[in-house]
């Protein structure tokens, strides 16, 4: 039996795709021949070089947009000008995050809010925003958000990011319910450490690979560890999966206390 991982015909807008792991999705579904790449992000420059190399990699059309997910307007933007360029849209990859390190008593309501704001709110107006395109266009679709296994489990000093993500996978969950009468799937990839730019560093310390020993599979993952999850996630050949949280963690959350 052949799975139907076909993206031929499929228009995808992924947040966060200036570099990480949205650089690396971006990627991922250019090498499968997507017809359609919106990358969107903040950083023009870096997005223009994960631009090009999507196109060289397979990419149908591949456009880059602007956008802060905290701006309600850039948010709108980004959807009409994705379902305008590329013709439709019926795959959201809503990646874009930060996270913040402070205990929580020294946490100000200015950082609390940026952490909310940028991988909470925005992520929802993002997806209501996708979801009526998609109904719009009368296609359906696909919309993948990333979580954390921090959404799942808690970890000292990182307490609105652990919320955010928590509530991440509970719109999830509520958004797939509402929308599945109009064939969207919303799902969740909950990763666990993942090796990027920003956290390469501090794996090398004493404190990062004694973090390493607490996750069974011993390792920290590589971006690559997440490529079929990803894809199952955001292709019709998980037509009858909606509302789930995948974690892809080595073992990390449900390791013995
Ligand atoms: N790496 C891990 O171990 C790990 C584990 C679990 C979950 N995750 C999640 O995976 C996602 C990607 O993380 P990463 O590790 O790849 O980190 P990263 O390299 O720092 O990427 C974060 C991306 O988010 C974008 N972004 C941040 N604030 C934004 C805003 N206000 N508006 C638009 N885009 C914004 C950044 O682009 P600009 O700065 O150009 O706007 C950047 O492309 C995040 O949601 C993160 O929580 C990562």
């Amino acid at each position: 039996m052949r799975f139907g991982y076909d993206f031929s015909t499929r228009r995808a807008l992924i947040t966060g795709a200036s570099s990480g792991l949205g650089a690396h999705f971006a990627l991922l579904l250019a090498r499968q021949g997507i017809a359609g790449l919106a990358l969107a992000a903040r950083r023009r420059d870096r997005l223009d070089e994960t631009a090009a190399a999507c196109r060289a990699a397979g990419a149908g059309a591949v456009v880059t947009l602007s956008l802060d997910v905290t701006e309600d307007g850039d948010i709108t933007k980004a959807i009409a000008d994705t379902a305008e360029q590329l013709g439709g849209l019926d795959l959201l990859i809503n990646n874009a995050g930060v996270a913040d390190s402070a205990r929580a008593l020294d946490t100000d309501a200015s950082s609390f809010d940026r952490v909310m704001d940028t991988n909470l709110r925005g992520p929802w107006l993002m997806a209501v925003g996708a979801a009526k395109a998609m109904i719009a266009g009368g296609t359906g679709g696909d919309i993948v958000n990333i979580a954390s296994i921090l959404g799942l489990r808690v970890k000292t000093g990182v307490a609105p990011y652990a919320v955010s993500k928590a509530g991440v996978i509970q719109m999830t969950r509520a958004l797939a319910t509402e929308w599945a009468r109009h064939d969207i799937r919303v799902n969740a990839l909950a990763p666990g450490y993942i090796e990027t730019d920003i956290n390469r560093a501090f794996f090398a310390t004493e404190a990062g690979q004694a973090m390493i020993k607490g996750i069974p599979a011993r390792r920290i993952g590589q971006a690559g560890d997440l490529d079929a999850p990803f894809l199952l996630l955001c292709s019709g050949a998980s037509a009858y999966l909606t509302g789930a949280v995948l974690t892809v963690d080595g073992g990390h959350h449900i390791n013995s206390l």
